[in-house]
């Protein structure tokens, strides 16, 4: 691979930040149910989890951003029609996931003085779910890149050795 079909460093490094912090959204948001109501822990992670998510918000709008003004490289050429429109479906799916979960996030805990009722909460949960599995599918592809395709497309995505 050379140095032309590569990410740019700042899609990289913003790819691999919302990756970490996306995990530590479902640590928080599910390990916080372990501890008791109104406890010291429980807060703390609560805490933890709307402050990560607000800087996913804010990193995904630049991402988006950046994104537009940035054409990522081409995919391999070998890659059926199939295959390039799930991988463009599934990216998409992960930028929607980044900006839409977060906003039900908001929207569950501040409700501007209007009452929401349920539905962003339920969206919210059924949202991380979803996540899920487009983020289990997303790694299984980079994997199935990596280890059967052997097409070095991980690779556009590492950092560069200087
Ligand atoms: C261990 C976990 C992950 C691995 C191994 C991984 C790997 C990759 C790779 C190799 C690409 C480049 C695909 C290409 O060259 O066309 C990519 C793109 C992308 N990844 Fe991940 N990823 C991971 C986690 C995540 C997570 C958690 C998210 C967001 C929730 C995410 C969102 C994206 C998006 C949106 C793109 C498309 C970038 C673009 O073309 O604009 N990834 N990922
Ligand atoms: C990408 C960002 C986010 C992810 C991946 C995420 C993920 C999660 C997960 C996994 C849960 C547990 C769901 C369950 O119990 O089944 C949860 C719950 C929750 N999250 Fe998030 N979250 C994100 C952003 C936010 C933000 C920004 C806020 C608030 C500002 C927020 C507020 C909440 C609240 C209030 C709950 C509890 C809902 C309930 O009472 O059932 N989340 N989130």
């Amino acid at each position: 691979m050379n140095g032309k079909v590569r990410y740019d460093p700042v899609a990289v490094w913003l790819h691999w930040l919302v990756a970490v912090l996306v995990l530590a959204q479902f640590a928080t948001g599910w390990i916080w149910g372990w501890f008791e109501r109104g406890s010291e822990p429980r807060f703390y992670l609560f805490r933890t989890h709307i402050f990560i998510g607000s800087t996913i918000l804010a990193l995904g709008l630049l991402r988006v951003g950046w994104r537009l003004g940035h054409t990522p490289p081409p995919l391999p050429a070998d890659m059926s029609r199939l295959q390039a429109l799930a991988a463009h479906a599934t990216h998409r799916l992960l930028y929607l996931a980044i900006l839409l979960q977060p906003v039900l996030g908001l929207l569950t805990i501040s409700t501007f003085g209007k009452s929401l009722g349920r539905w962003p909460r339920d969206l919210h949960n059924l949202g991380a779910k979803l996540i899920v599995a487009i983020v289990a599918l997303h790694v299984a592809a980079a994997l199935w890149h990596q280890l059967i395709r052997k097409d070095g497309l991980l690779a556009r995505m590492i950092p560069a050795r200087p």
